[in-house]
């Protein structure tokens, strides 16, 4: 009786559990949970089109120069590049006299020690300084940028995803929340929008984001070589230079790969010719003599058949 008893009670649970299981089952399908807001806006990086891009790509030397003249000018106030030197810079084509001067020049001093009192003080830079972040600390960056952290640079092309593509499309990819819309045509809803102080970025991964525009009109920076500085050229400017500090042995990366499938290639057609060379003799005795020989066996057949053997 108590094992009847127990056998309806069990039963009872386990029909209560496969209800819900599909009451729950079926409404999830026939309401799907909403979306967040990231869904819908969120947008894959544009293609900047570097001239470092692809497993042929190089520098165009003009172009990181301008890029850096983009970083000095506009980046360097809110970002440092710690784990690239000024003496890096005759990479780009400056001469040892140029990046001294810039480095002399640079409008960030260097963090020091005062000589006679010991008490923290800054100095000009100098050519074997990595560039110099314009906070003393990350609480001091927080403080001045609305609470968020600038980056530094350095890596910024390397620790995000597409990090070139990212970077010129999220420069280029500042819009006005309240006129924005999605490739549907749908409107940002206003829980979406930026809070004060962060700005809307479809780019970014929360579509809001503290950097305010850095790059905002045509000429903000006057390019020595003459090229136009439209917002969409200094962003891919600045894009290309961030691939460099990233890794500037880029192009030296790119050789040695083809030197490599070059040298795989012959490696792969000698061993091929040495396979054929090696097993040449052992393969003619196989077919020749072998029992299975098609050959063989088709005599061997004519003979039992000529001497009535059956099988
Ligand atoms: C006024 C200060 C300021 C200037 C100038 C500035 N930035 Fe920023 N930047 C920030 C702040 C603050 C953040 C952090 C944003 C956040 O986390 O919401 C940031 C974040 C970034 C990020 C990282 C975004 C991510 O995915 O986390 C990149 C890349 C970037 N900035 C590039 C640049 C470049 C390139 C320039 C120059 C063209 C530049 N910034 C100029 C303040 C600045």
């Amino acid at each position: 009786m108590v094992r009847i008893i127990g056998f309806f009670v069990g039963a009872g649970f386990v029909f209560v559990l496969l209800w819900s299981l599909v009451v729950n089952g079926l409404d999830y399908f026939r309401n799907p949970p909403e979306h967040a807001a990231y869904y819908y806006f969120h947008k894959d990086p544009r293609d900047a089109e570097l001239p470092s891009d692809g497993m042929m790509g190089k520098f165009d030397r003009q172009q990181l120069q301008r890029g850096f003249q983009v970083y000095k000018e506009v980046c360097a106030a809110c970002h440092g590049m710690k784990y690239v030197s000024f003496y890096q810079l005759t990479d780009l084509g400056y001469s040892e006299a140029e990046v001294k001067a810039i480095a002399n020049q640079w409008a960030i001093e260097v963090p020091s020690v005062n000589p006679d009192t010991g008490e923290a003080a800054t100095r000009k830079a100098l050519v074997s300084d990595r560039f110099p972040s314009p906070y003393p600390n990350e609480t001091a960056a927080r403080a001045a940028n609305n609470n968020a952290y600038p980056p530094d640079l350095s890596l910024i092309t390397e620790a995000r995803h597409d990090g070139a593509n990212y970077v010129y499309s999220l420069l280029t990819g500042y819009a006005n929340a309240d006129t924005y819309r999605n490739a549907e045509g749908k409107p940002v809803p206003n829980d979406a929008k930026p809070p004060q102080g962060l700005h809307f970025n479809p780019y970014f991964a929360n579509l809001n984001i503290a950097m305010p525009a850095p790059l905002v009109s045509d000429g903000q920076v006057t390019y020595a070589d003459g090229t136009k500085a439209t917002v969409d050229q200094m962003a891919k400017d600045v894009s290309a230079f961030l691939v460099w500090t990233a890794e500037p042995t880029l192009e030296a990366r790119h050789r040695a790969g083809w030197a490599v499938l070059v040298f795989l290639l012959i490696a792969t057609v000698l061993a091929y010719m040495a396979y054929r060379n090696i097993w040449a003799n052992a393969k003619r005795q196989v077919s020749i003599r072998g029992p299975l020989d098609p050959e063989f066996r088709e005599r061997m057949d004519e003979a039992k058949a000529d001497s009535g053997i059956a099988g």
